[in-house]
């Protein structure tokens, strides 16, 4: 196989355009033996020069925000992150699956019923939880997912929960079209099943375990590869200082370790530590239930005429809400920015002619690359391996590229080691041919492998991939750099190893590690809540949109 580029990062094909910009602001000096006189005009001095200095400070500031890939981004730390995962659990020690949250003993109220709605309006709902025992809940922290929907218009939305943390919850839609409106909210997991999935997230690094195969030659010799192993035997160890990251296997018998080539996946089978009660809280019947609406669906009118829509151009860095968007027709629109030009064949070769695009992480980044081979006519795989594809458009000059990221990497077939390279090293290998001429866009999905882990093992992945970024943007100023968060997916392969709470977690980590840097994201994750897909690798018509929103970024 092919594995141009991958170990040997390609620098400095893009100009570097910093320039040294140094300012010394004076400081105020006082001198005992000044006159009042003397005193007073400097006095008058220091406060024009003061002025001056304020003057030239905010040109400097409004210049480097133009110029963002200049301003030094401060360091962010694995806890800072961890701070903004806060989750209010059940203060309750678990006894009894009758006193954790029940969606079908719950039920959703409609706030301030208006005689008429209009497109554009807010509708705000309650969430009354019960528990199985049919008392109302005293405490928050249940994990809920909330959308409204006219299935007859293929249009959906996600609605913003609140947590009143005494058991009642606050969910907010905006009404983007008109038409027979559905509310649906679903009890994904109580309170009570967070707090055991919390701690078992937080305390469990083996999770997603490997067998890791060693070969050499002819030989081949295999042992336990985890994120962490106790040091009761000798270790193959695997790190680097300057990343933080850690990875390591038993060593093999006779094999030394830098001939680890391979891994596979094993799942140590059922629930060991949990007790009858815990496992029926995992159980998959008592996730992702409906509440019970107390209301009829509810008739929303156009009002003004007008649709709802942005008109503003997307920019990378702009602010980007949860809900962000809603489907109509199959087709996402962004209510913060104009998005949904990019679906026809035609609109999609015209923005990506002359362009290479990168696609960096997992099965659903990898999806980006399926969905344009198949749509667009002149995109032919030219390498179509485990770690690395590449598709071509020799006519319109259009190159996609995916890699695979590392491990942490959940696979139950062996999947390459020696050959496959973190995101940070995949970013960093990107070059930008011709000088910095040519247009990179970089586009970048993880999260679903690094579930199993606790979050720091993923927030740690999270600020490597930030200081790649902030280097490739230093290298190639014109490189755009899409971050595509988790979506929803289905549990089938076990809840306590992949549970969508996880994901949720996970996303807000990536909110926060990215929210001060010049990136775009593609919520996916809000895609997936409007219309409850459960796929891990979502429908074509998902993965289509999630491209247009990107291309709506680079193109008009
Ligand atoms: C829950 O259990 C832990 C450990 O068994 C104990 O330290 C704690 O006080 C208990 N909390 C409550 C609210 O009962
Ligand atoms: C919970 O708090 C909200 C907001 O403060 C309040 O409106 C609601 O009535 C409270 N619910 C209960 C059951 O106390
Ligand atoms: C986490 O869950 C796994 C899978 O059920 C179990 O094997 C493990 O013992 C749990 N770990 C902790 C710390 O609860
Ligand atoms: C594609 O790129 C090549 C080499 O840079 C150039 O000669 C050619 O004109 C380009 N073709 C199109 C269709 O842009
Ligand atoms: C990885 O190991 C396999 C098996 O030994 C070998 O064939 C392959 O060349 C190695 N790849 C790299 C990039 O070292």
């Amino acid at each position: 196989m092919n594995e141009e580029g991958l170990n040997s990062p390609v620098l400095g094909a893009c100009s570097v355009m910093a320039k040294s910009t140094s300012t010394v602001l004076p400081s105020a000096v006082g001198h005992h033996f000044w006159t009042r006189s003397k005193m007073k005009c400097a006095f008058t001095f220091l406060c024009a020069m003061g002025l001056f200095c304020i003057i030239v400070y905010e040109l400097y500031n409004w210049t480097s925000v133009l110029e963002q890939y200049e301003s030094p981004h401060k360091e962010v730390t694995v806890d800072e992150i961890m701070l903004a995962l806060s989750w209010a659990a059940s203060p309750a020690n678990f006894t009894s699956i009758t006193s954790s949250s029940s969606a079908e003993r719950s039920v959703v109220r409609l706030e301030h019923p208006e005689a008429q709605y209009c497109v554009g309006d807010t509708l705000s709902v309650l969430v009354e939880m019960k528990s199985y025992a049919g008392h109302p809940k005293a405490h928050g922290g249940d994990f809920i997912q909330a959308r409204i929907l006219s299935p007859k218009l293929n249009a959906g939305a996600s609605g913003d929960v609140t947590d009143f943390l005494n058991g009642s919850y606050l969910v907010r839609y905006r009404l983007f079209w008109p038409g027979e409106v559905q509310v649906s909210v679903r009890l994904i997991h109580s309170s009570e099943t967070v707090k055991l999935l919390q701690r078992n997230w937080t305390q469990d690094y083996n999770k997603a375990v490997h067998t890791g195969t060693f070969i050499s030659g002819a030989k081949k010799e295999t042992s336990l590869c985890s994120l962490r192993l106790g040091s009761d035997r000798p270790l193959c160890e695997y790190r680097k200082k300057e990343d933080g990251e850690y990875y390591a296997c038993y060593r093999p018998k006779t094999l030394p370790c830098d001939t680890l080539a391979l891994a596979s996946s094993v799942y140590p089978r059922g629930y060991p530590r949990l007790t009858k009660e815990e496992a029926q809280l995992l159980d998959m019947k008592n996730s992702g239930i409906e509440i019970k609406n107390g209301f009829h669906p509810v008739t929303v009118f156009p009002c003004t005429g007008a649709t709802y829509g942005s008109t503003k151009k997307c920019v990378a860095g702009m602010n980007s809400p949860f809900p962000g968007g809603y489907f109509f027709s199959n087709r996402w629109s962004s209510s913060v920015c104009q998005t949904g030009f990019f679906l026809s064949e035609y609109a999609v070769t015209r923005c990506l002619k002359g362009k290479t695009l990168y696609l960096l992480g997992d099965s659903t980044a990898r999806q980006w690359i399926e969905y344009l081979e198949q749509r667009l006519k002149g995109m032919k795989f030219t390498l179509k391996g485990a770690d690395l594809q590449l598709a071509v458009d020799a006519n319109n000059n259009i190159t996609i590229r995916w890699i695979r990221h590392a491990h942490p990497w959940v696979a139950t077939y062996q999947s390459s080691v020696n050959a496959s390279v973190t995101i940070p090293e995949a970013l960093d290998s990107i070059a930008a041919v011709g000088g910095g001429q040519e247009d990179v866009i970089v586009v970048i999905g993880t999260g679903q492998h690094f579930r199993p882990s606790p979050p720091e093992v993923f927030i740690r992945r999270l600020l490597n991939i930030r200081r790649a970024i902030l280097r490739l943007q230093a290298r190639c100023p014109q490189a755009q750099v899409f971050i595509k968060l988790e979506n929803n997916r289905d549990i089938k392969l076990g809840m306590i190893r992949f549970s969508n709470w996880y994901g949720y977690m996970q996303n807000l980590a990536q909110r926060k590690v990215f929210e001060d840097m010049r990136v775009a994201l593609v919520d996916a994750w809000d895609m997936t809540v409007a219309t409850y897909s459960l796929k891990l690798h979502p429908d074509n018509f998902i993965v289509s949109n999630q491209i247009a929103v990107a291309l709506s970024f680079f193109c008009d």
